[in-house]
């Protein structure tokens, strides 16, 4: 493939999924927000992070345990590092599925330094073990380890320096209620609107040394279904095409030429929300369908479409949930070009 060709096919897959890829774990690091300031949107969250944050550091002490919970690609793990730096504090970054063992959890709890933040995402995947290490150590700054075993184990007691817990999780609803009570601070991130998207792009722009017009934006922004993660890497690609393409500045039409050639639609549905709505509408006559029969039926996991896909499906009124499972409405189905049919429709 010559230096000028797209390699569309690598370039399409995944284009408007949640969840990061390598590349976006590379890319994102850059264009992350440093400070509270620089975050955009979220703003009854930021506002109470300012208050907490604030009065931690007027009493001279660690900010309370905080909790962070909202779709992927929404700014959590930009929390984190922002909350570390807000409070001028180390940052330690780990992951619910890393820390298997209560040993993990304890090796890394005694190697806090005072006032650190520690930030344990996907913290909902903790196994049960290592959750009880984590209580008295979020409660009392105190670490119980076992010393040997058989008749001559004992019990020894730890204390820990000072240190923020910080948690990020797609649902609070899966995270254990023991564990959510223990933080003092729980914020809910939701999806963006399109203009605060915009800001975003147009911020990230800036970062990457691209050139990008105001409506260009705006398009991109509109097709990111409400994820700043989505937004930044539809400009990186769009960037990739106009350059290809030759143009120095992205414009509208530039940025909407960019967009189909990935196959990014007017909504900004990939080919998961596709199938789902499609399922819905075809297969399933538009009968309500439980969450684990449509996730067999899109090949995902339940929760990838509960926590990834569902919610902007929900909030664009393509989909809803009723009690006895989920219904395309009729907007999906104008948007697939399906004429609406069945009973319930809404
Ligand atoms: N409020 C925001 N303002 C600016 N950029 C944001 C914001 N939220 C997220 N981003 C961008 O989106 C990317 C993904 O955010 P991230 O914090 O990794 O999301 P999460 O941890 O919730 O999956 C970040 O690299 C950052 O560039
Ligand atoms: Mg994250």
């Amino acid at each position: 493939m010559s230096r000028h060709e797209i390699d569309v096919e690598q370039l399409t897959r995944n284009v408007v999924a949640p969840v990061a890829d390598e590349q976006d774990r590379r890319a994102e690091v850059s264009l992350r927000p440093s400070t509270l300031a620089e975050f955009v949107g979220q703003r009854e969250l930021v506002r109470h992070l300012e208050i907490v944050l604030g009065s931690a550091r007027a009493r001279n002490q660690t900010a309370d345990h905080l909790l962070f919970a909202g779709p992927p690609g929404l700014g959590k793990t930009s929390l984190a590092s922002i909350v570390a730096s807000e409070m001028g504090a180390g940052l330690r970054i780990t992951s619910g599925p890393v820390l298997s063992r209560p040993g993990d959890l304890a090796a890394l709890l005694t190697d806090l330094q005072d006032g650190d933040v520690l930030f344990v995402d996907e913290i909902h995947r903790l196994s049960r073990g290592v959750e009880e290490i984590l209580y008295p150590a979020m409660e009392d700054r105190r670490l119980d380890v076992m010393i040997g075993r058989g008749p001559s184990a004992r019990a020894i007691r730890l204390d820990l320096p000072n240190f923020t817990l910080v948690g990020a999780t797609t649902r609070t609803g899966l995270v254990a209620a023991p564990l959510r009570d223990r933080f003092g601070f729980v914020g809910q991130l939701d999806l963006y609107d399109v203009d605060e998207l915009t800001v975003i792009v147009s911020r990230s722009a800036g970062l990457l040394e691209v050139t990008l017009k105001d409506d260009a934006a705006a398009t991109i922004a509109g097709r990111s279904r409400g994820t700043p993660r989505i937004a930044n890497r539809l400009l990186r690609r769009v960037r990739d095409f106009a350059a290809v393409q030759g143009h120095d500045v992205i414009d509208e039409p530039v940025a909407v030429e960019g967009l189909a050639l990935f196959g990014v639609d007017e909504f900004g549905l990939d080919k998961i929300d596709r199938r789902i709505l499609g399922l819905l509408c075809q297969q399933f006559a538009n009968q309500p369908v439980g969450l684990t029969t449509l996730a067999h039926a899109c090949g995902e996991e339940p929760s990838t479409i509960e926590d990834a896909y569902e919610p902007f499906l929900l909030r664009d009124g393509l989909l809803i949930r009723t009690p006895r499972g989920r219904i395309a409405t009729e907007r999906a189905y104008h948007h697939l070009g399906l004429t609406p049919r069945g009973g319930g429709l809404v």
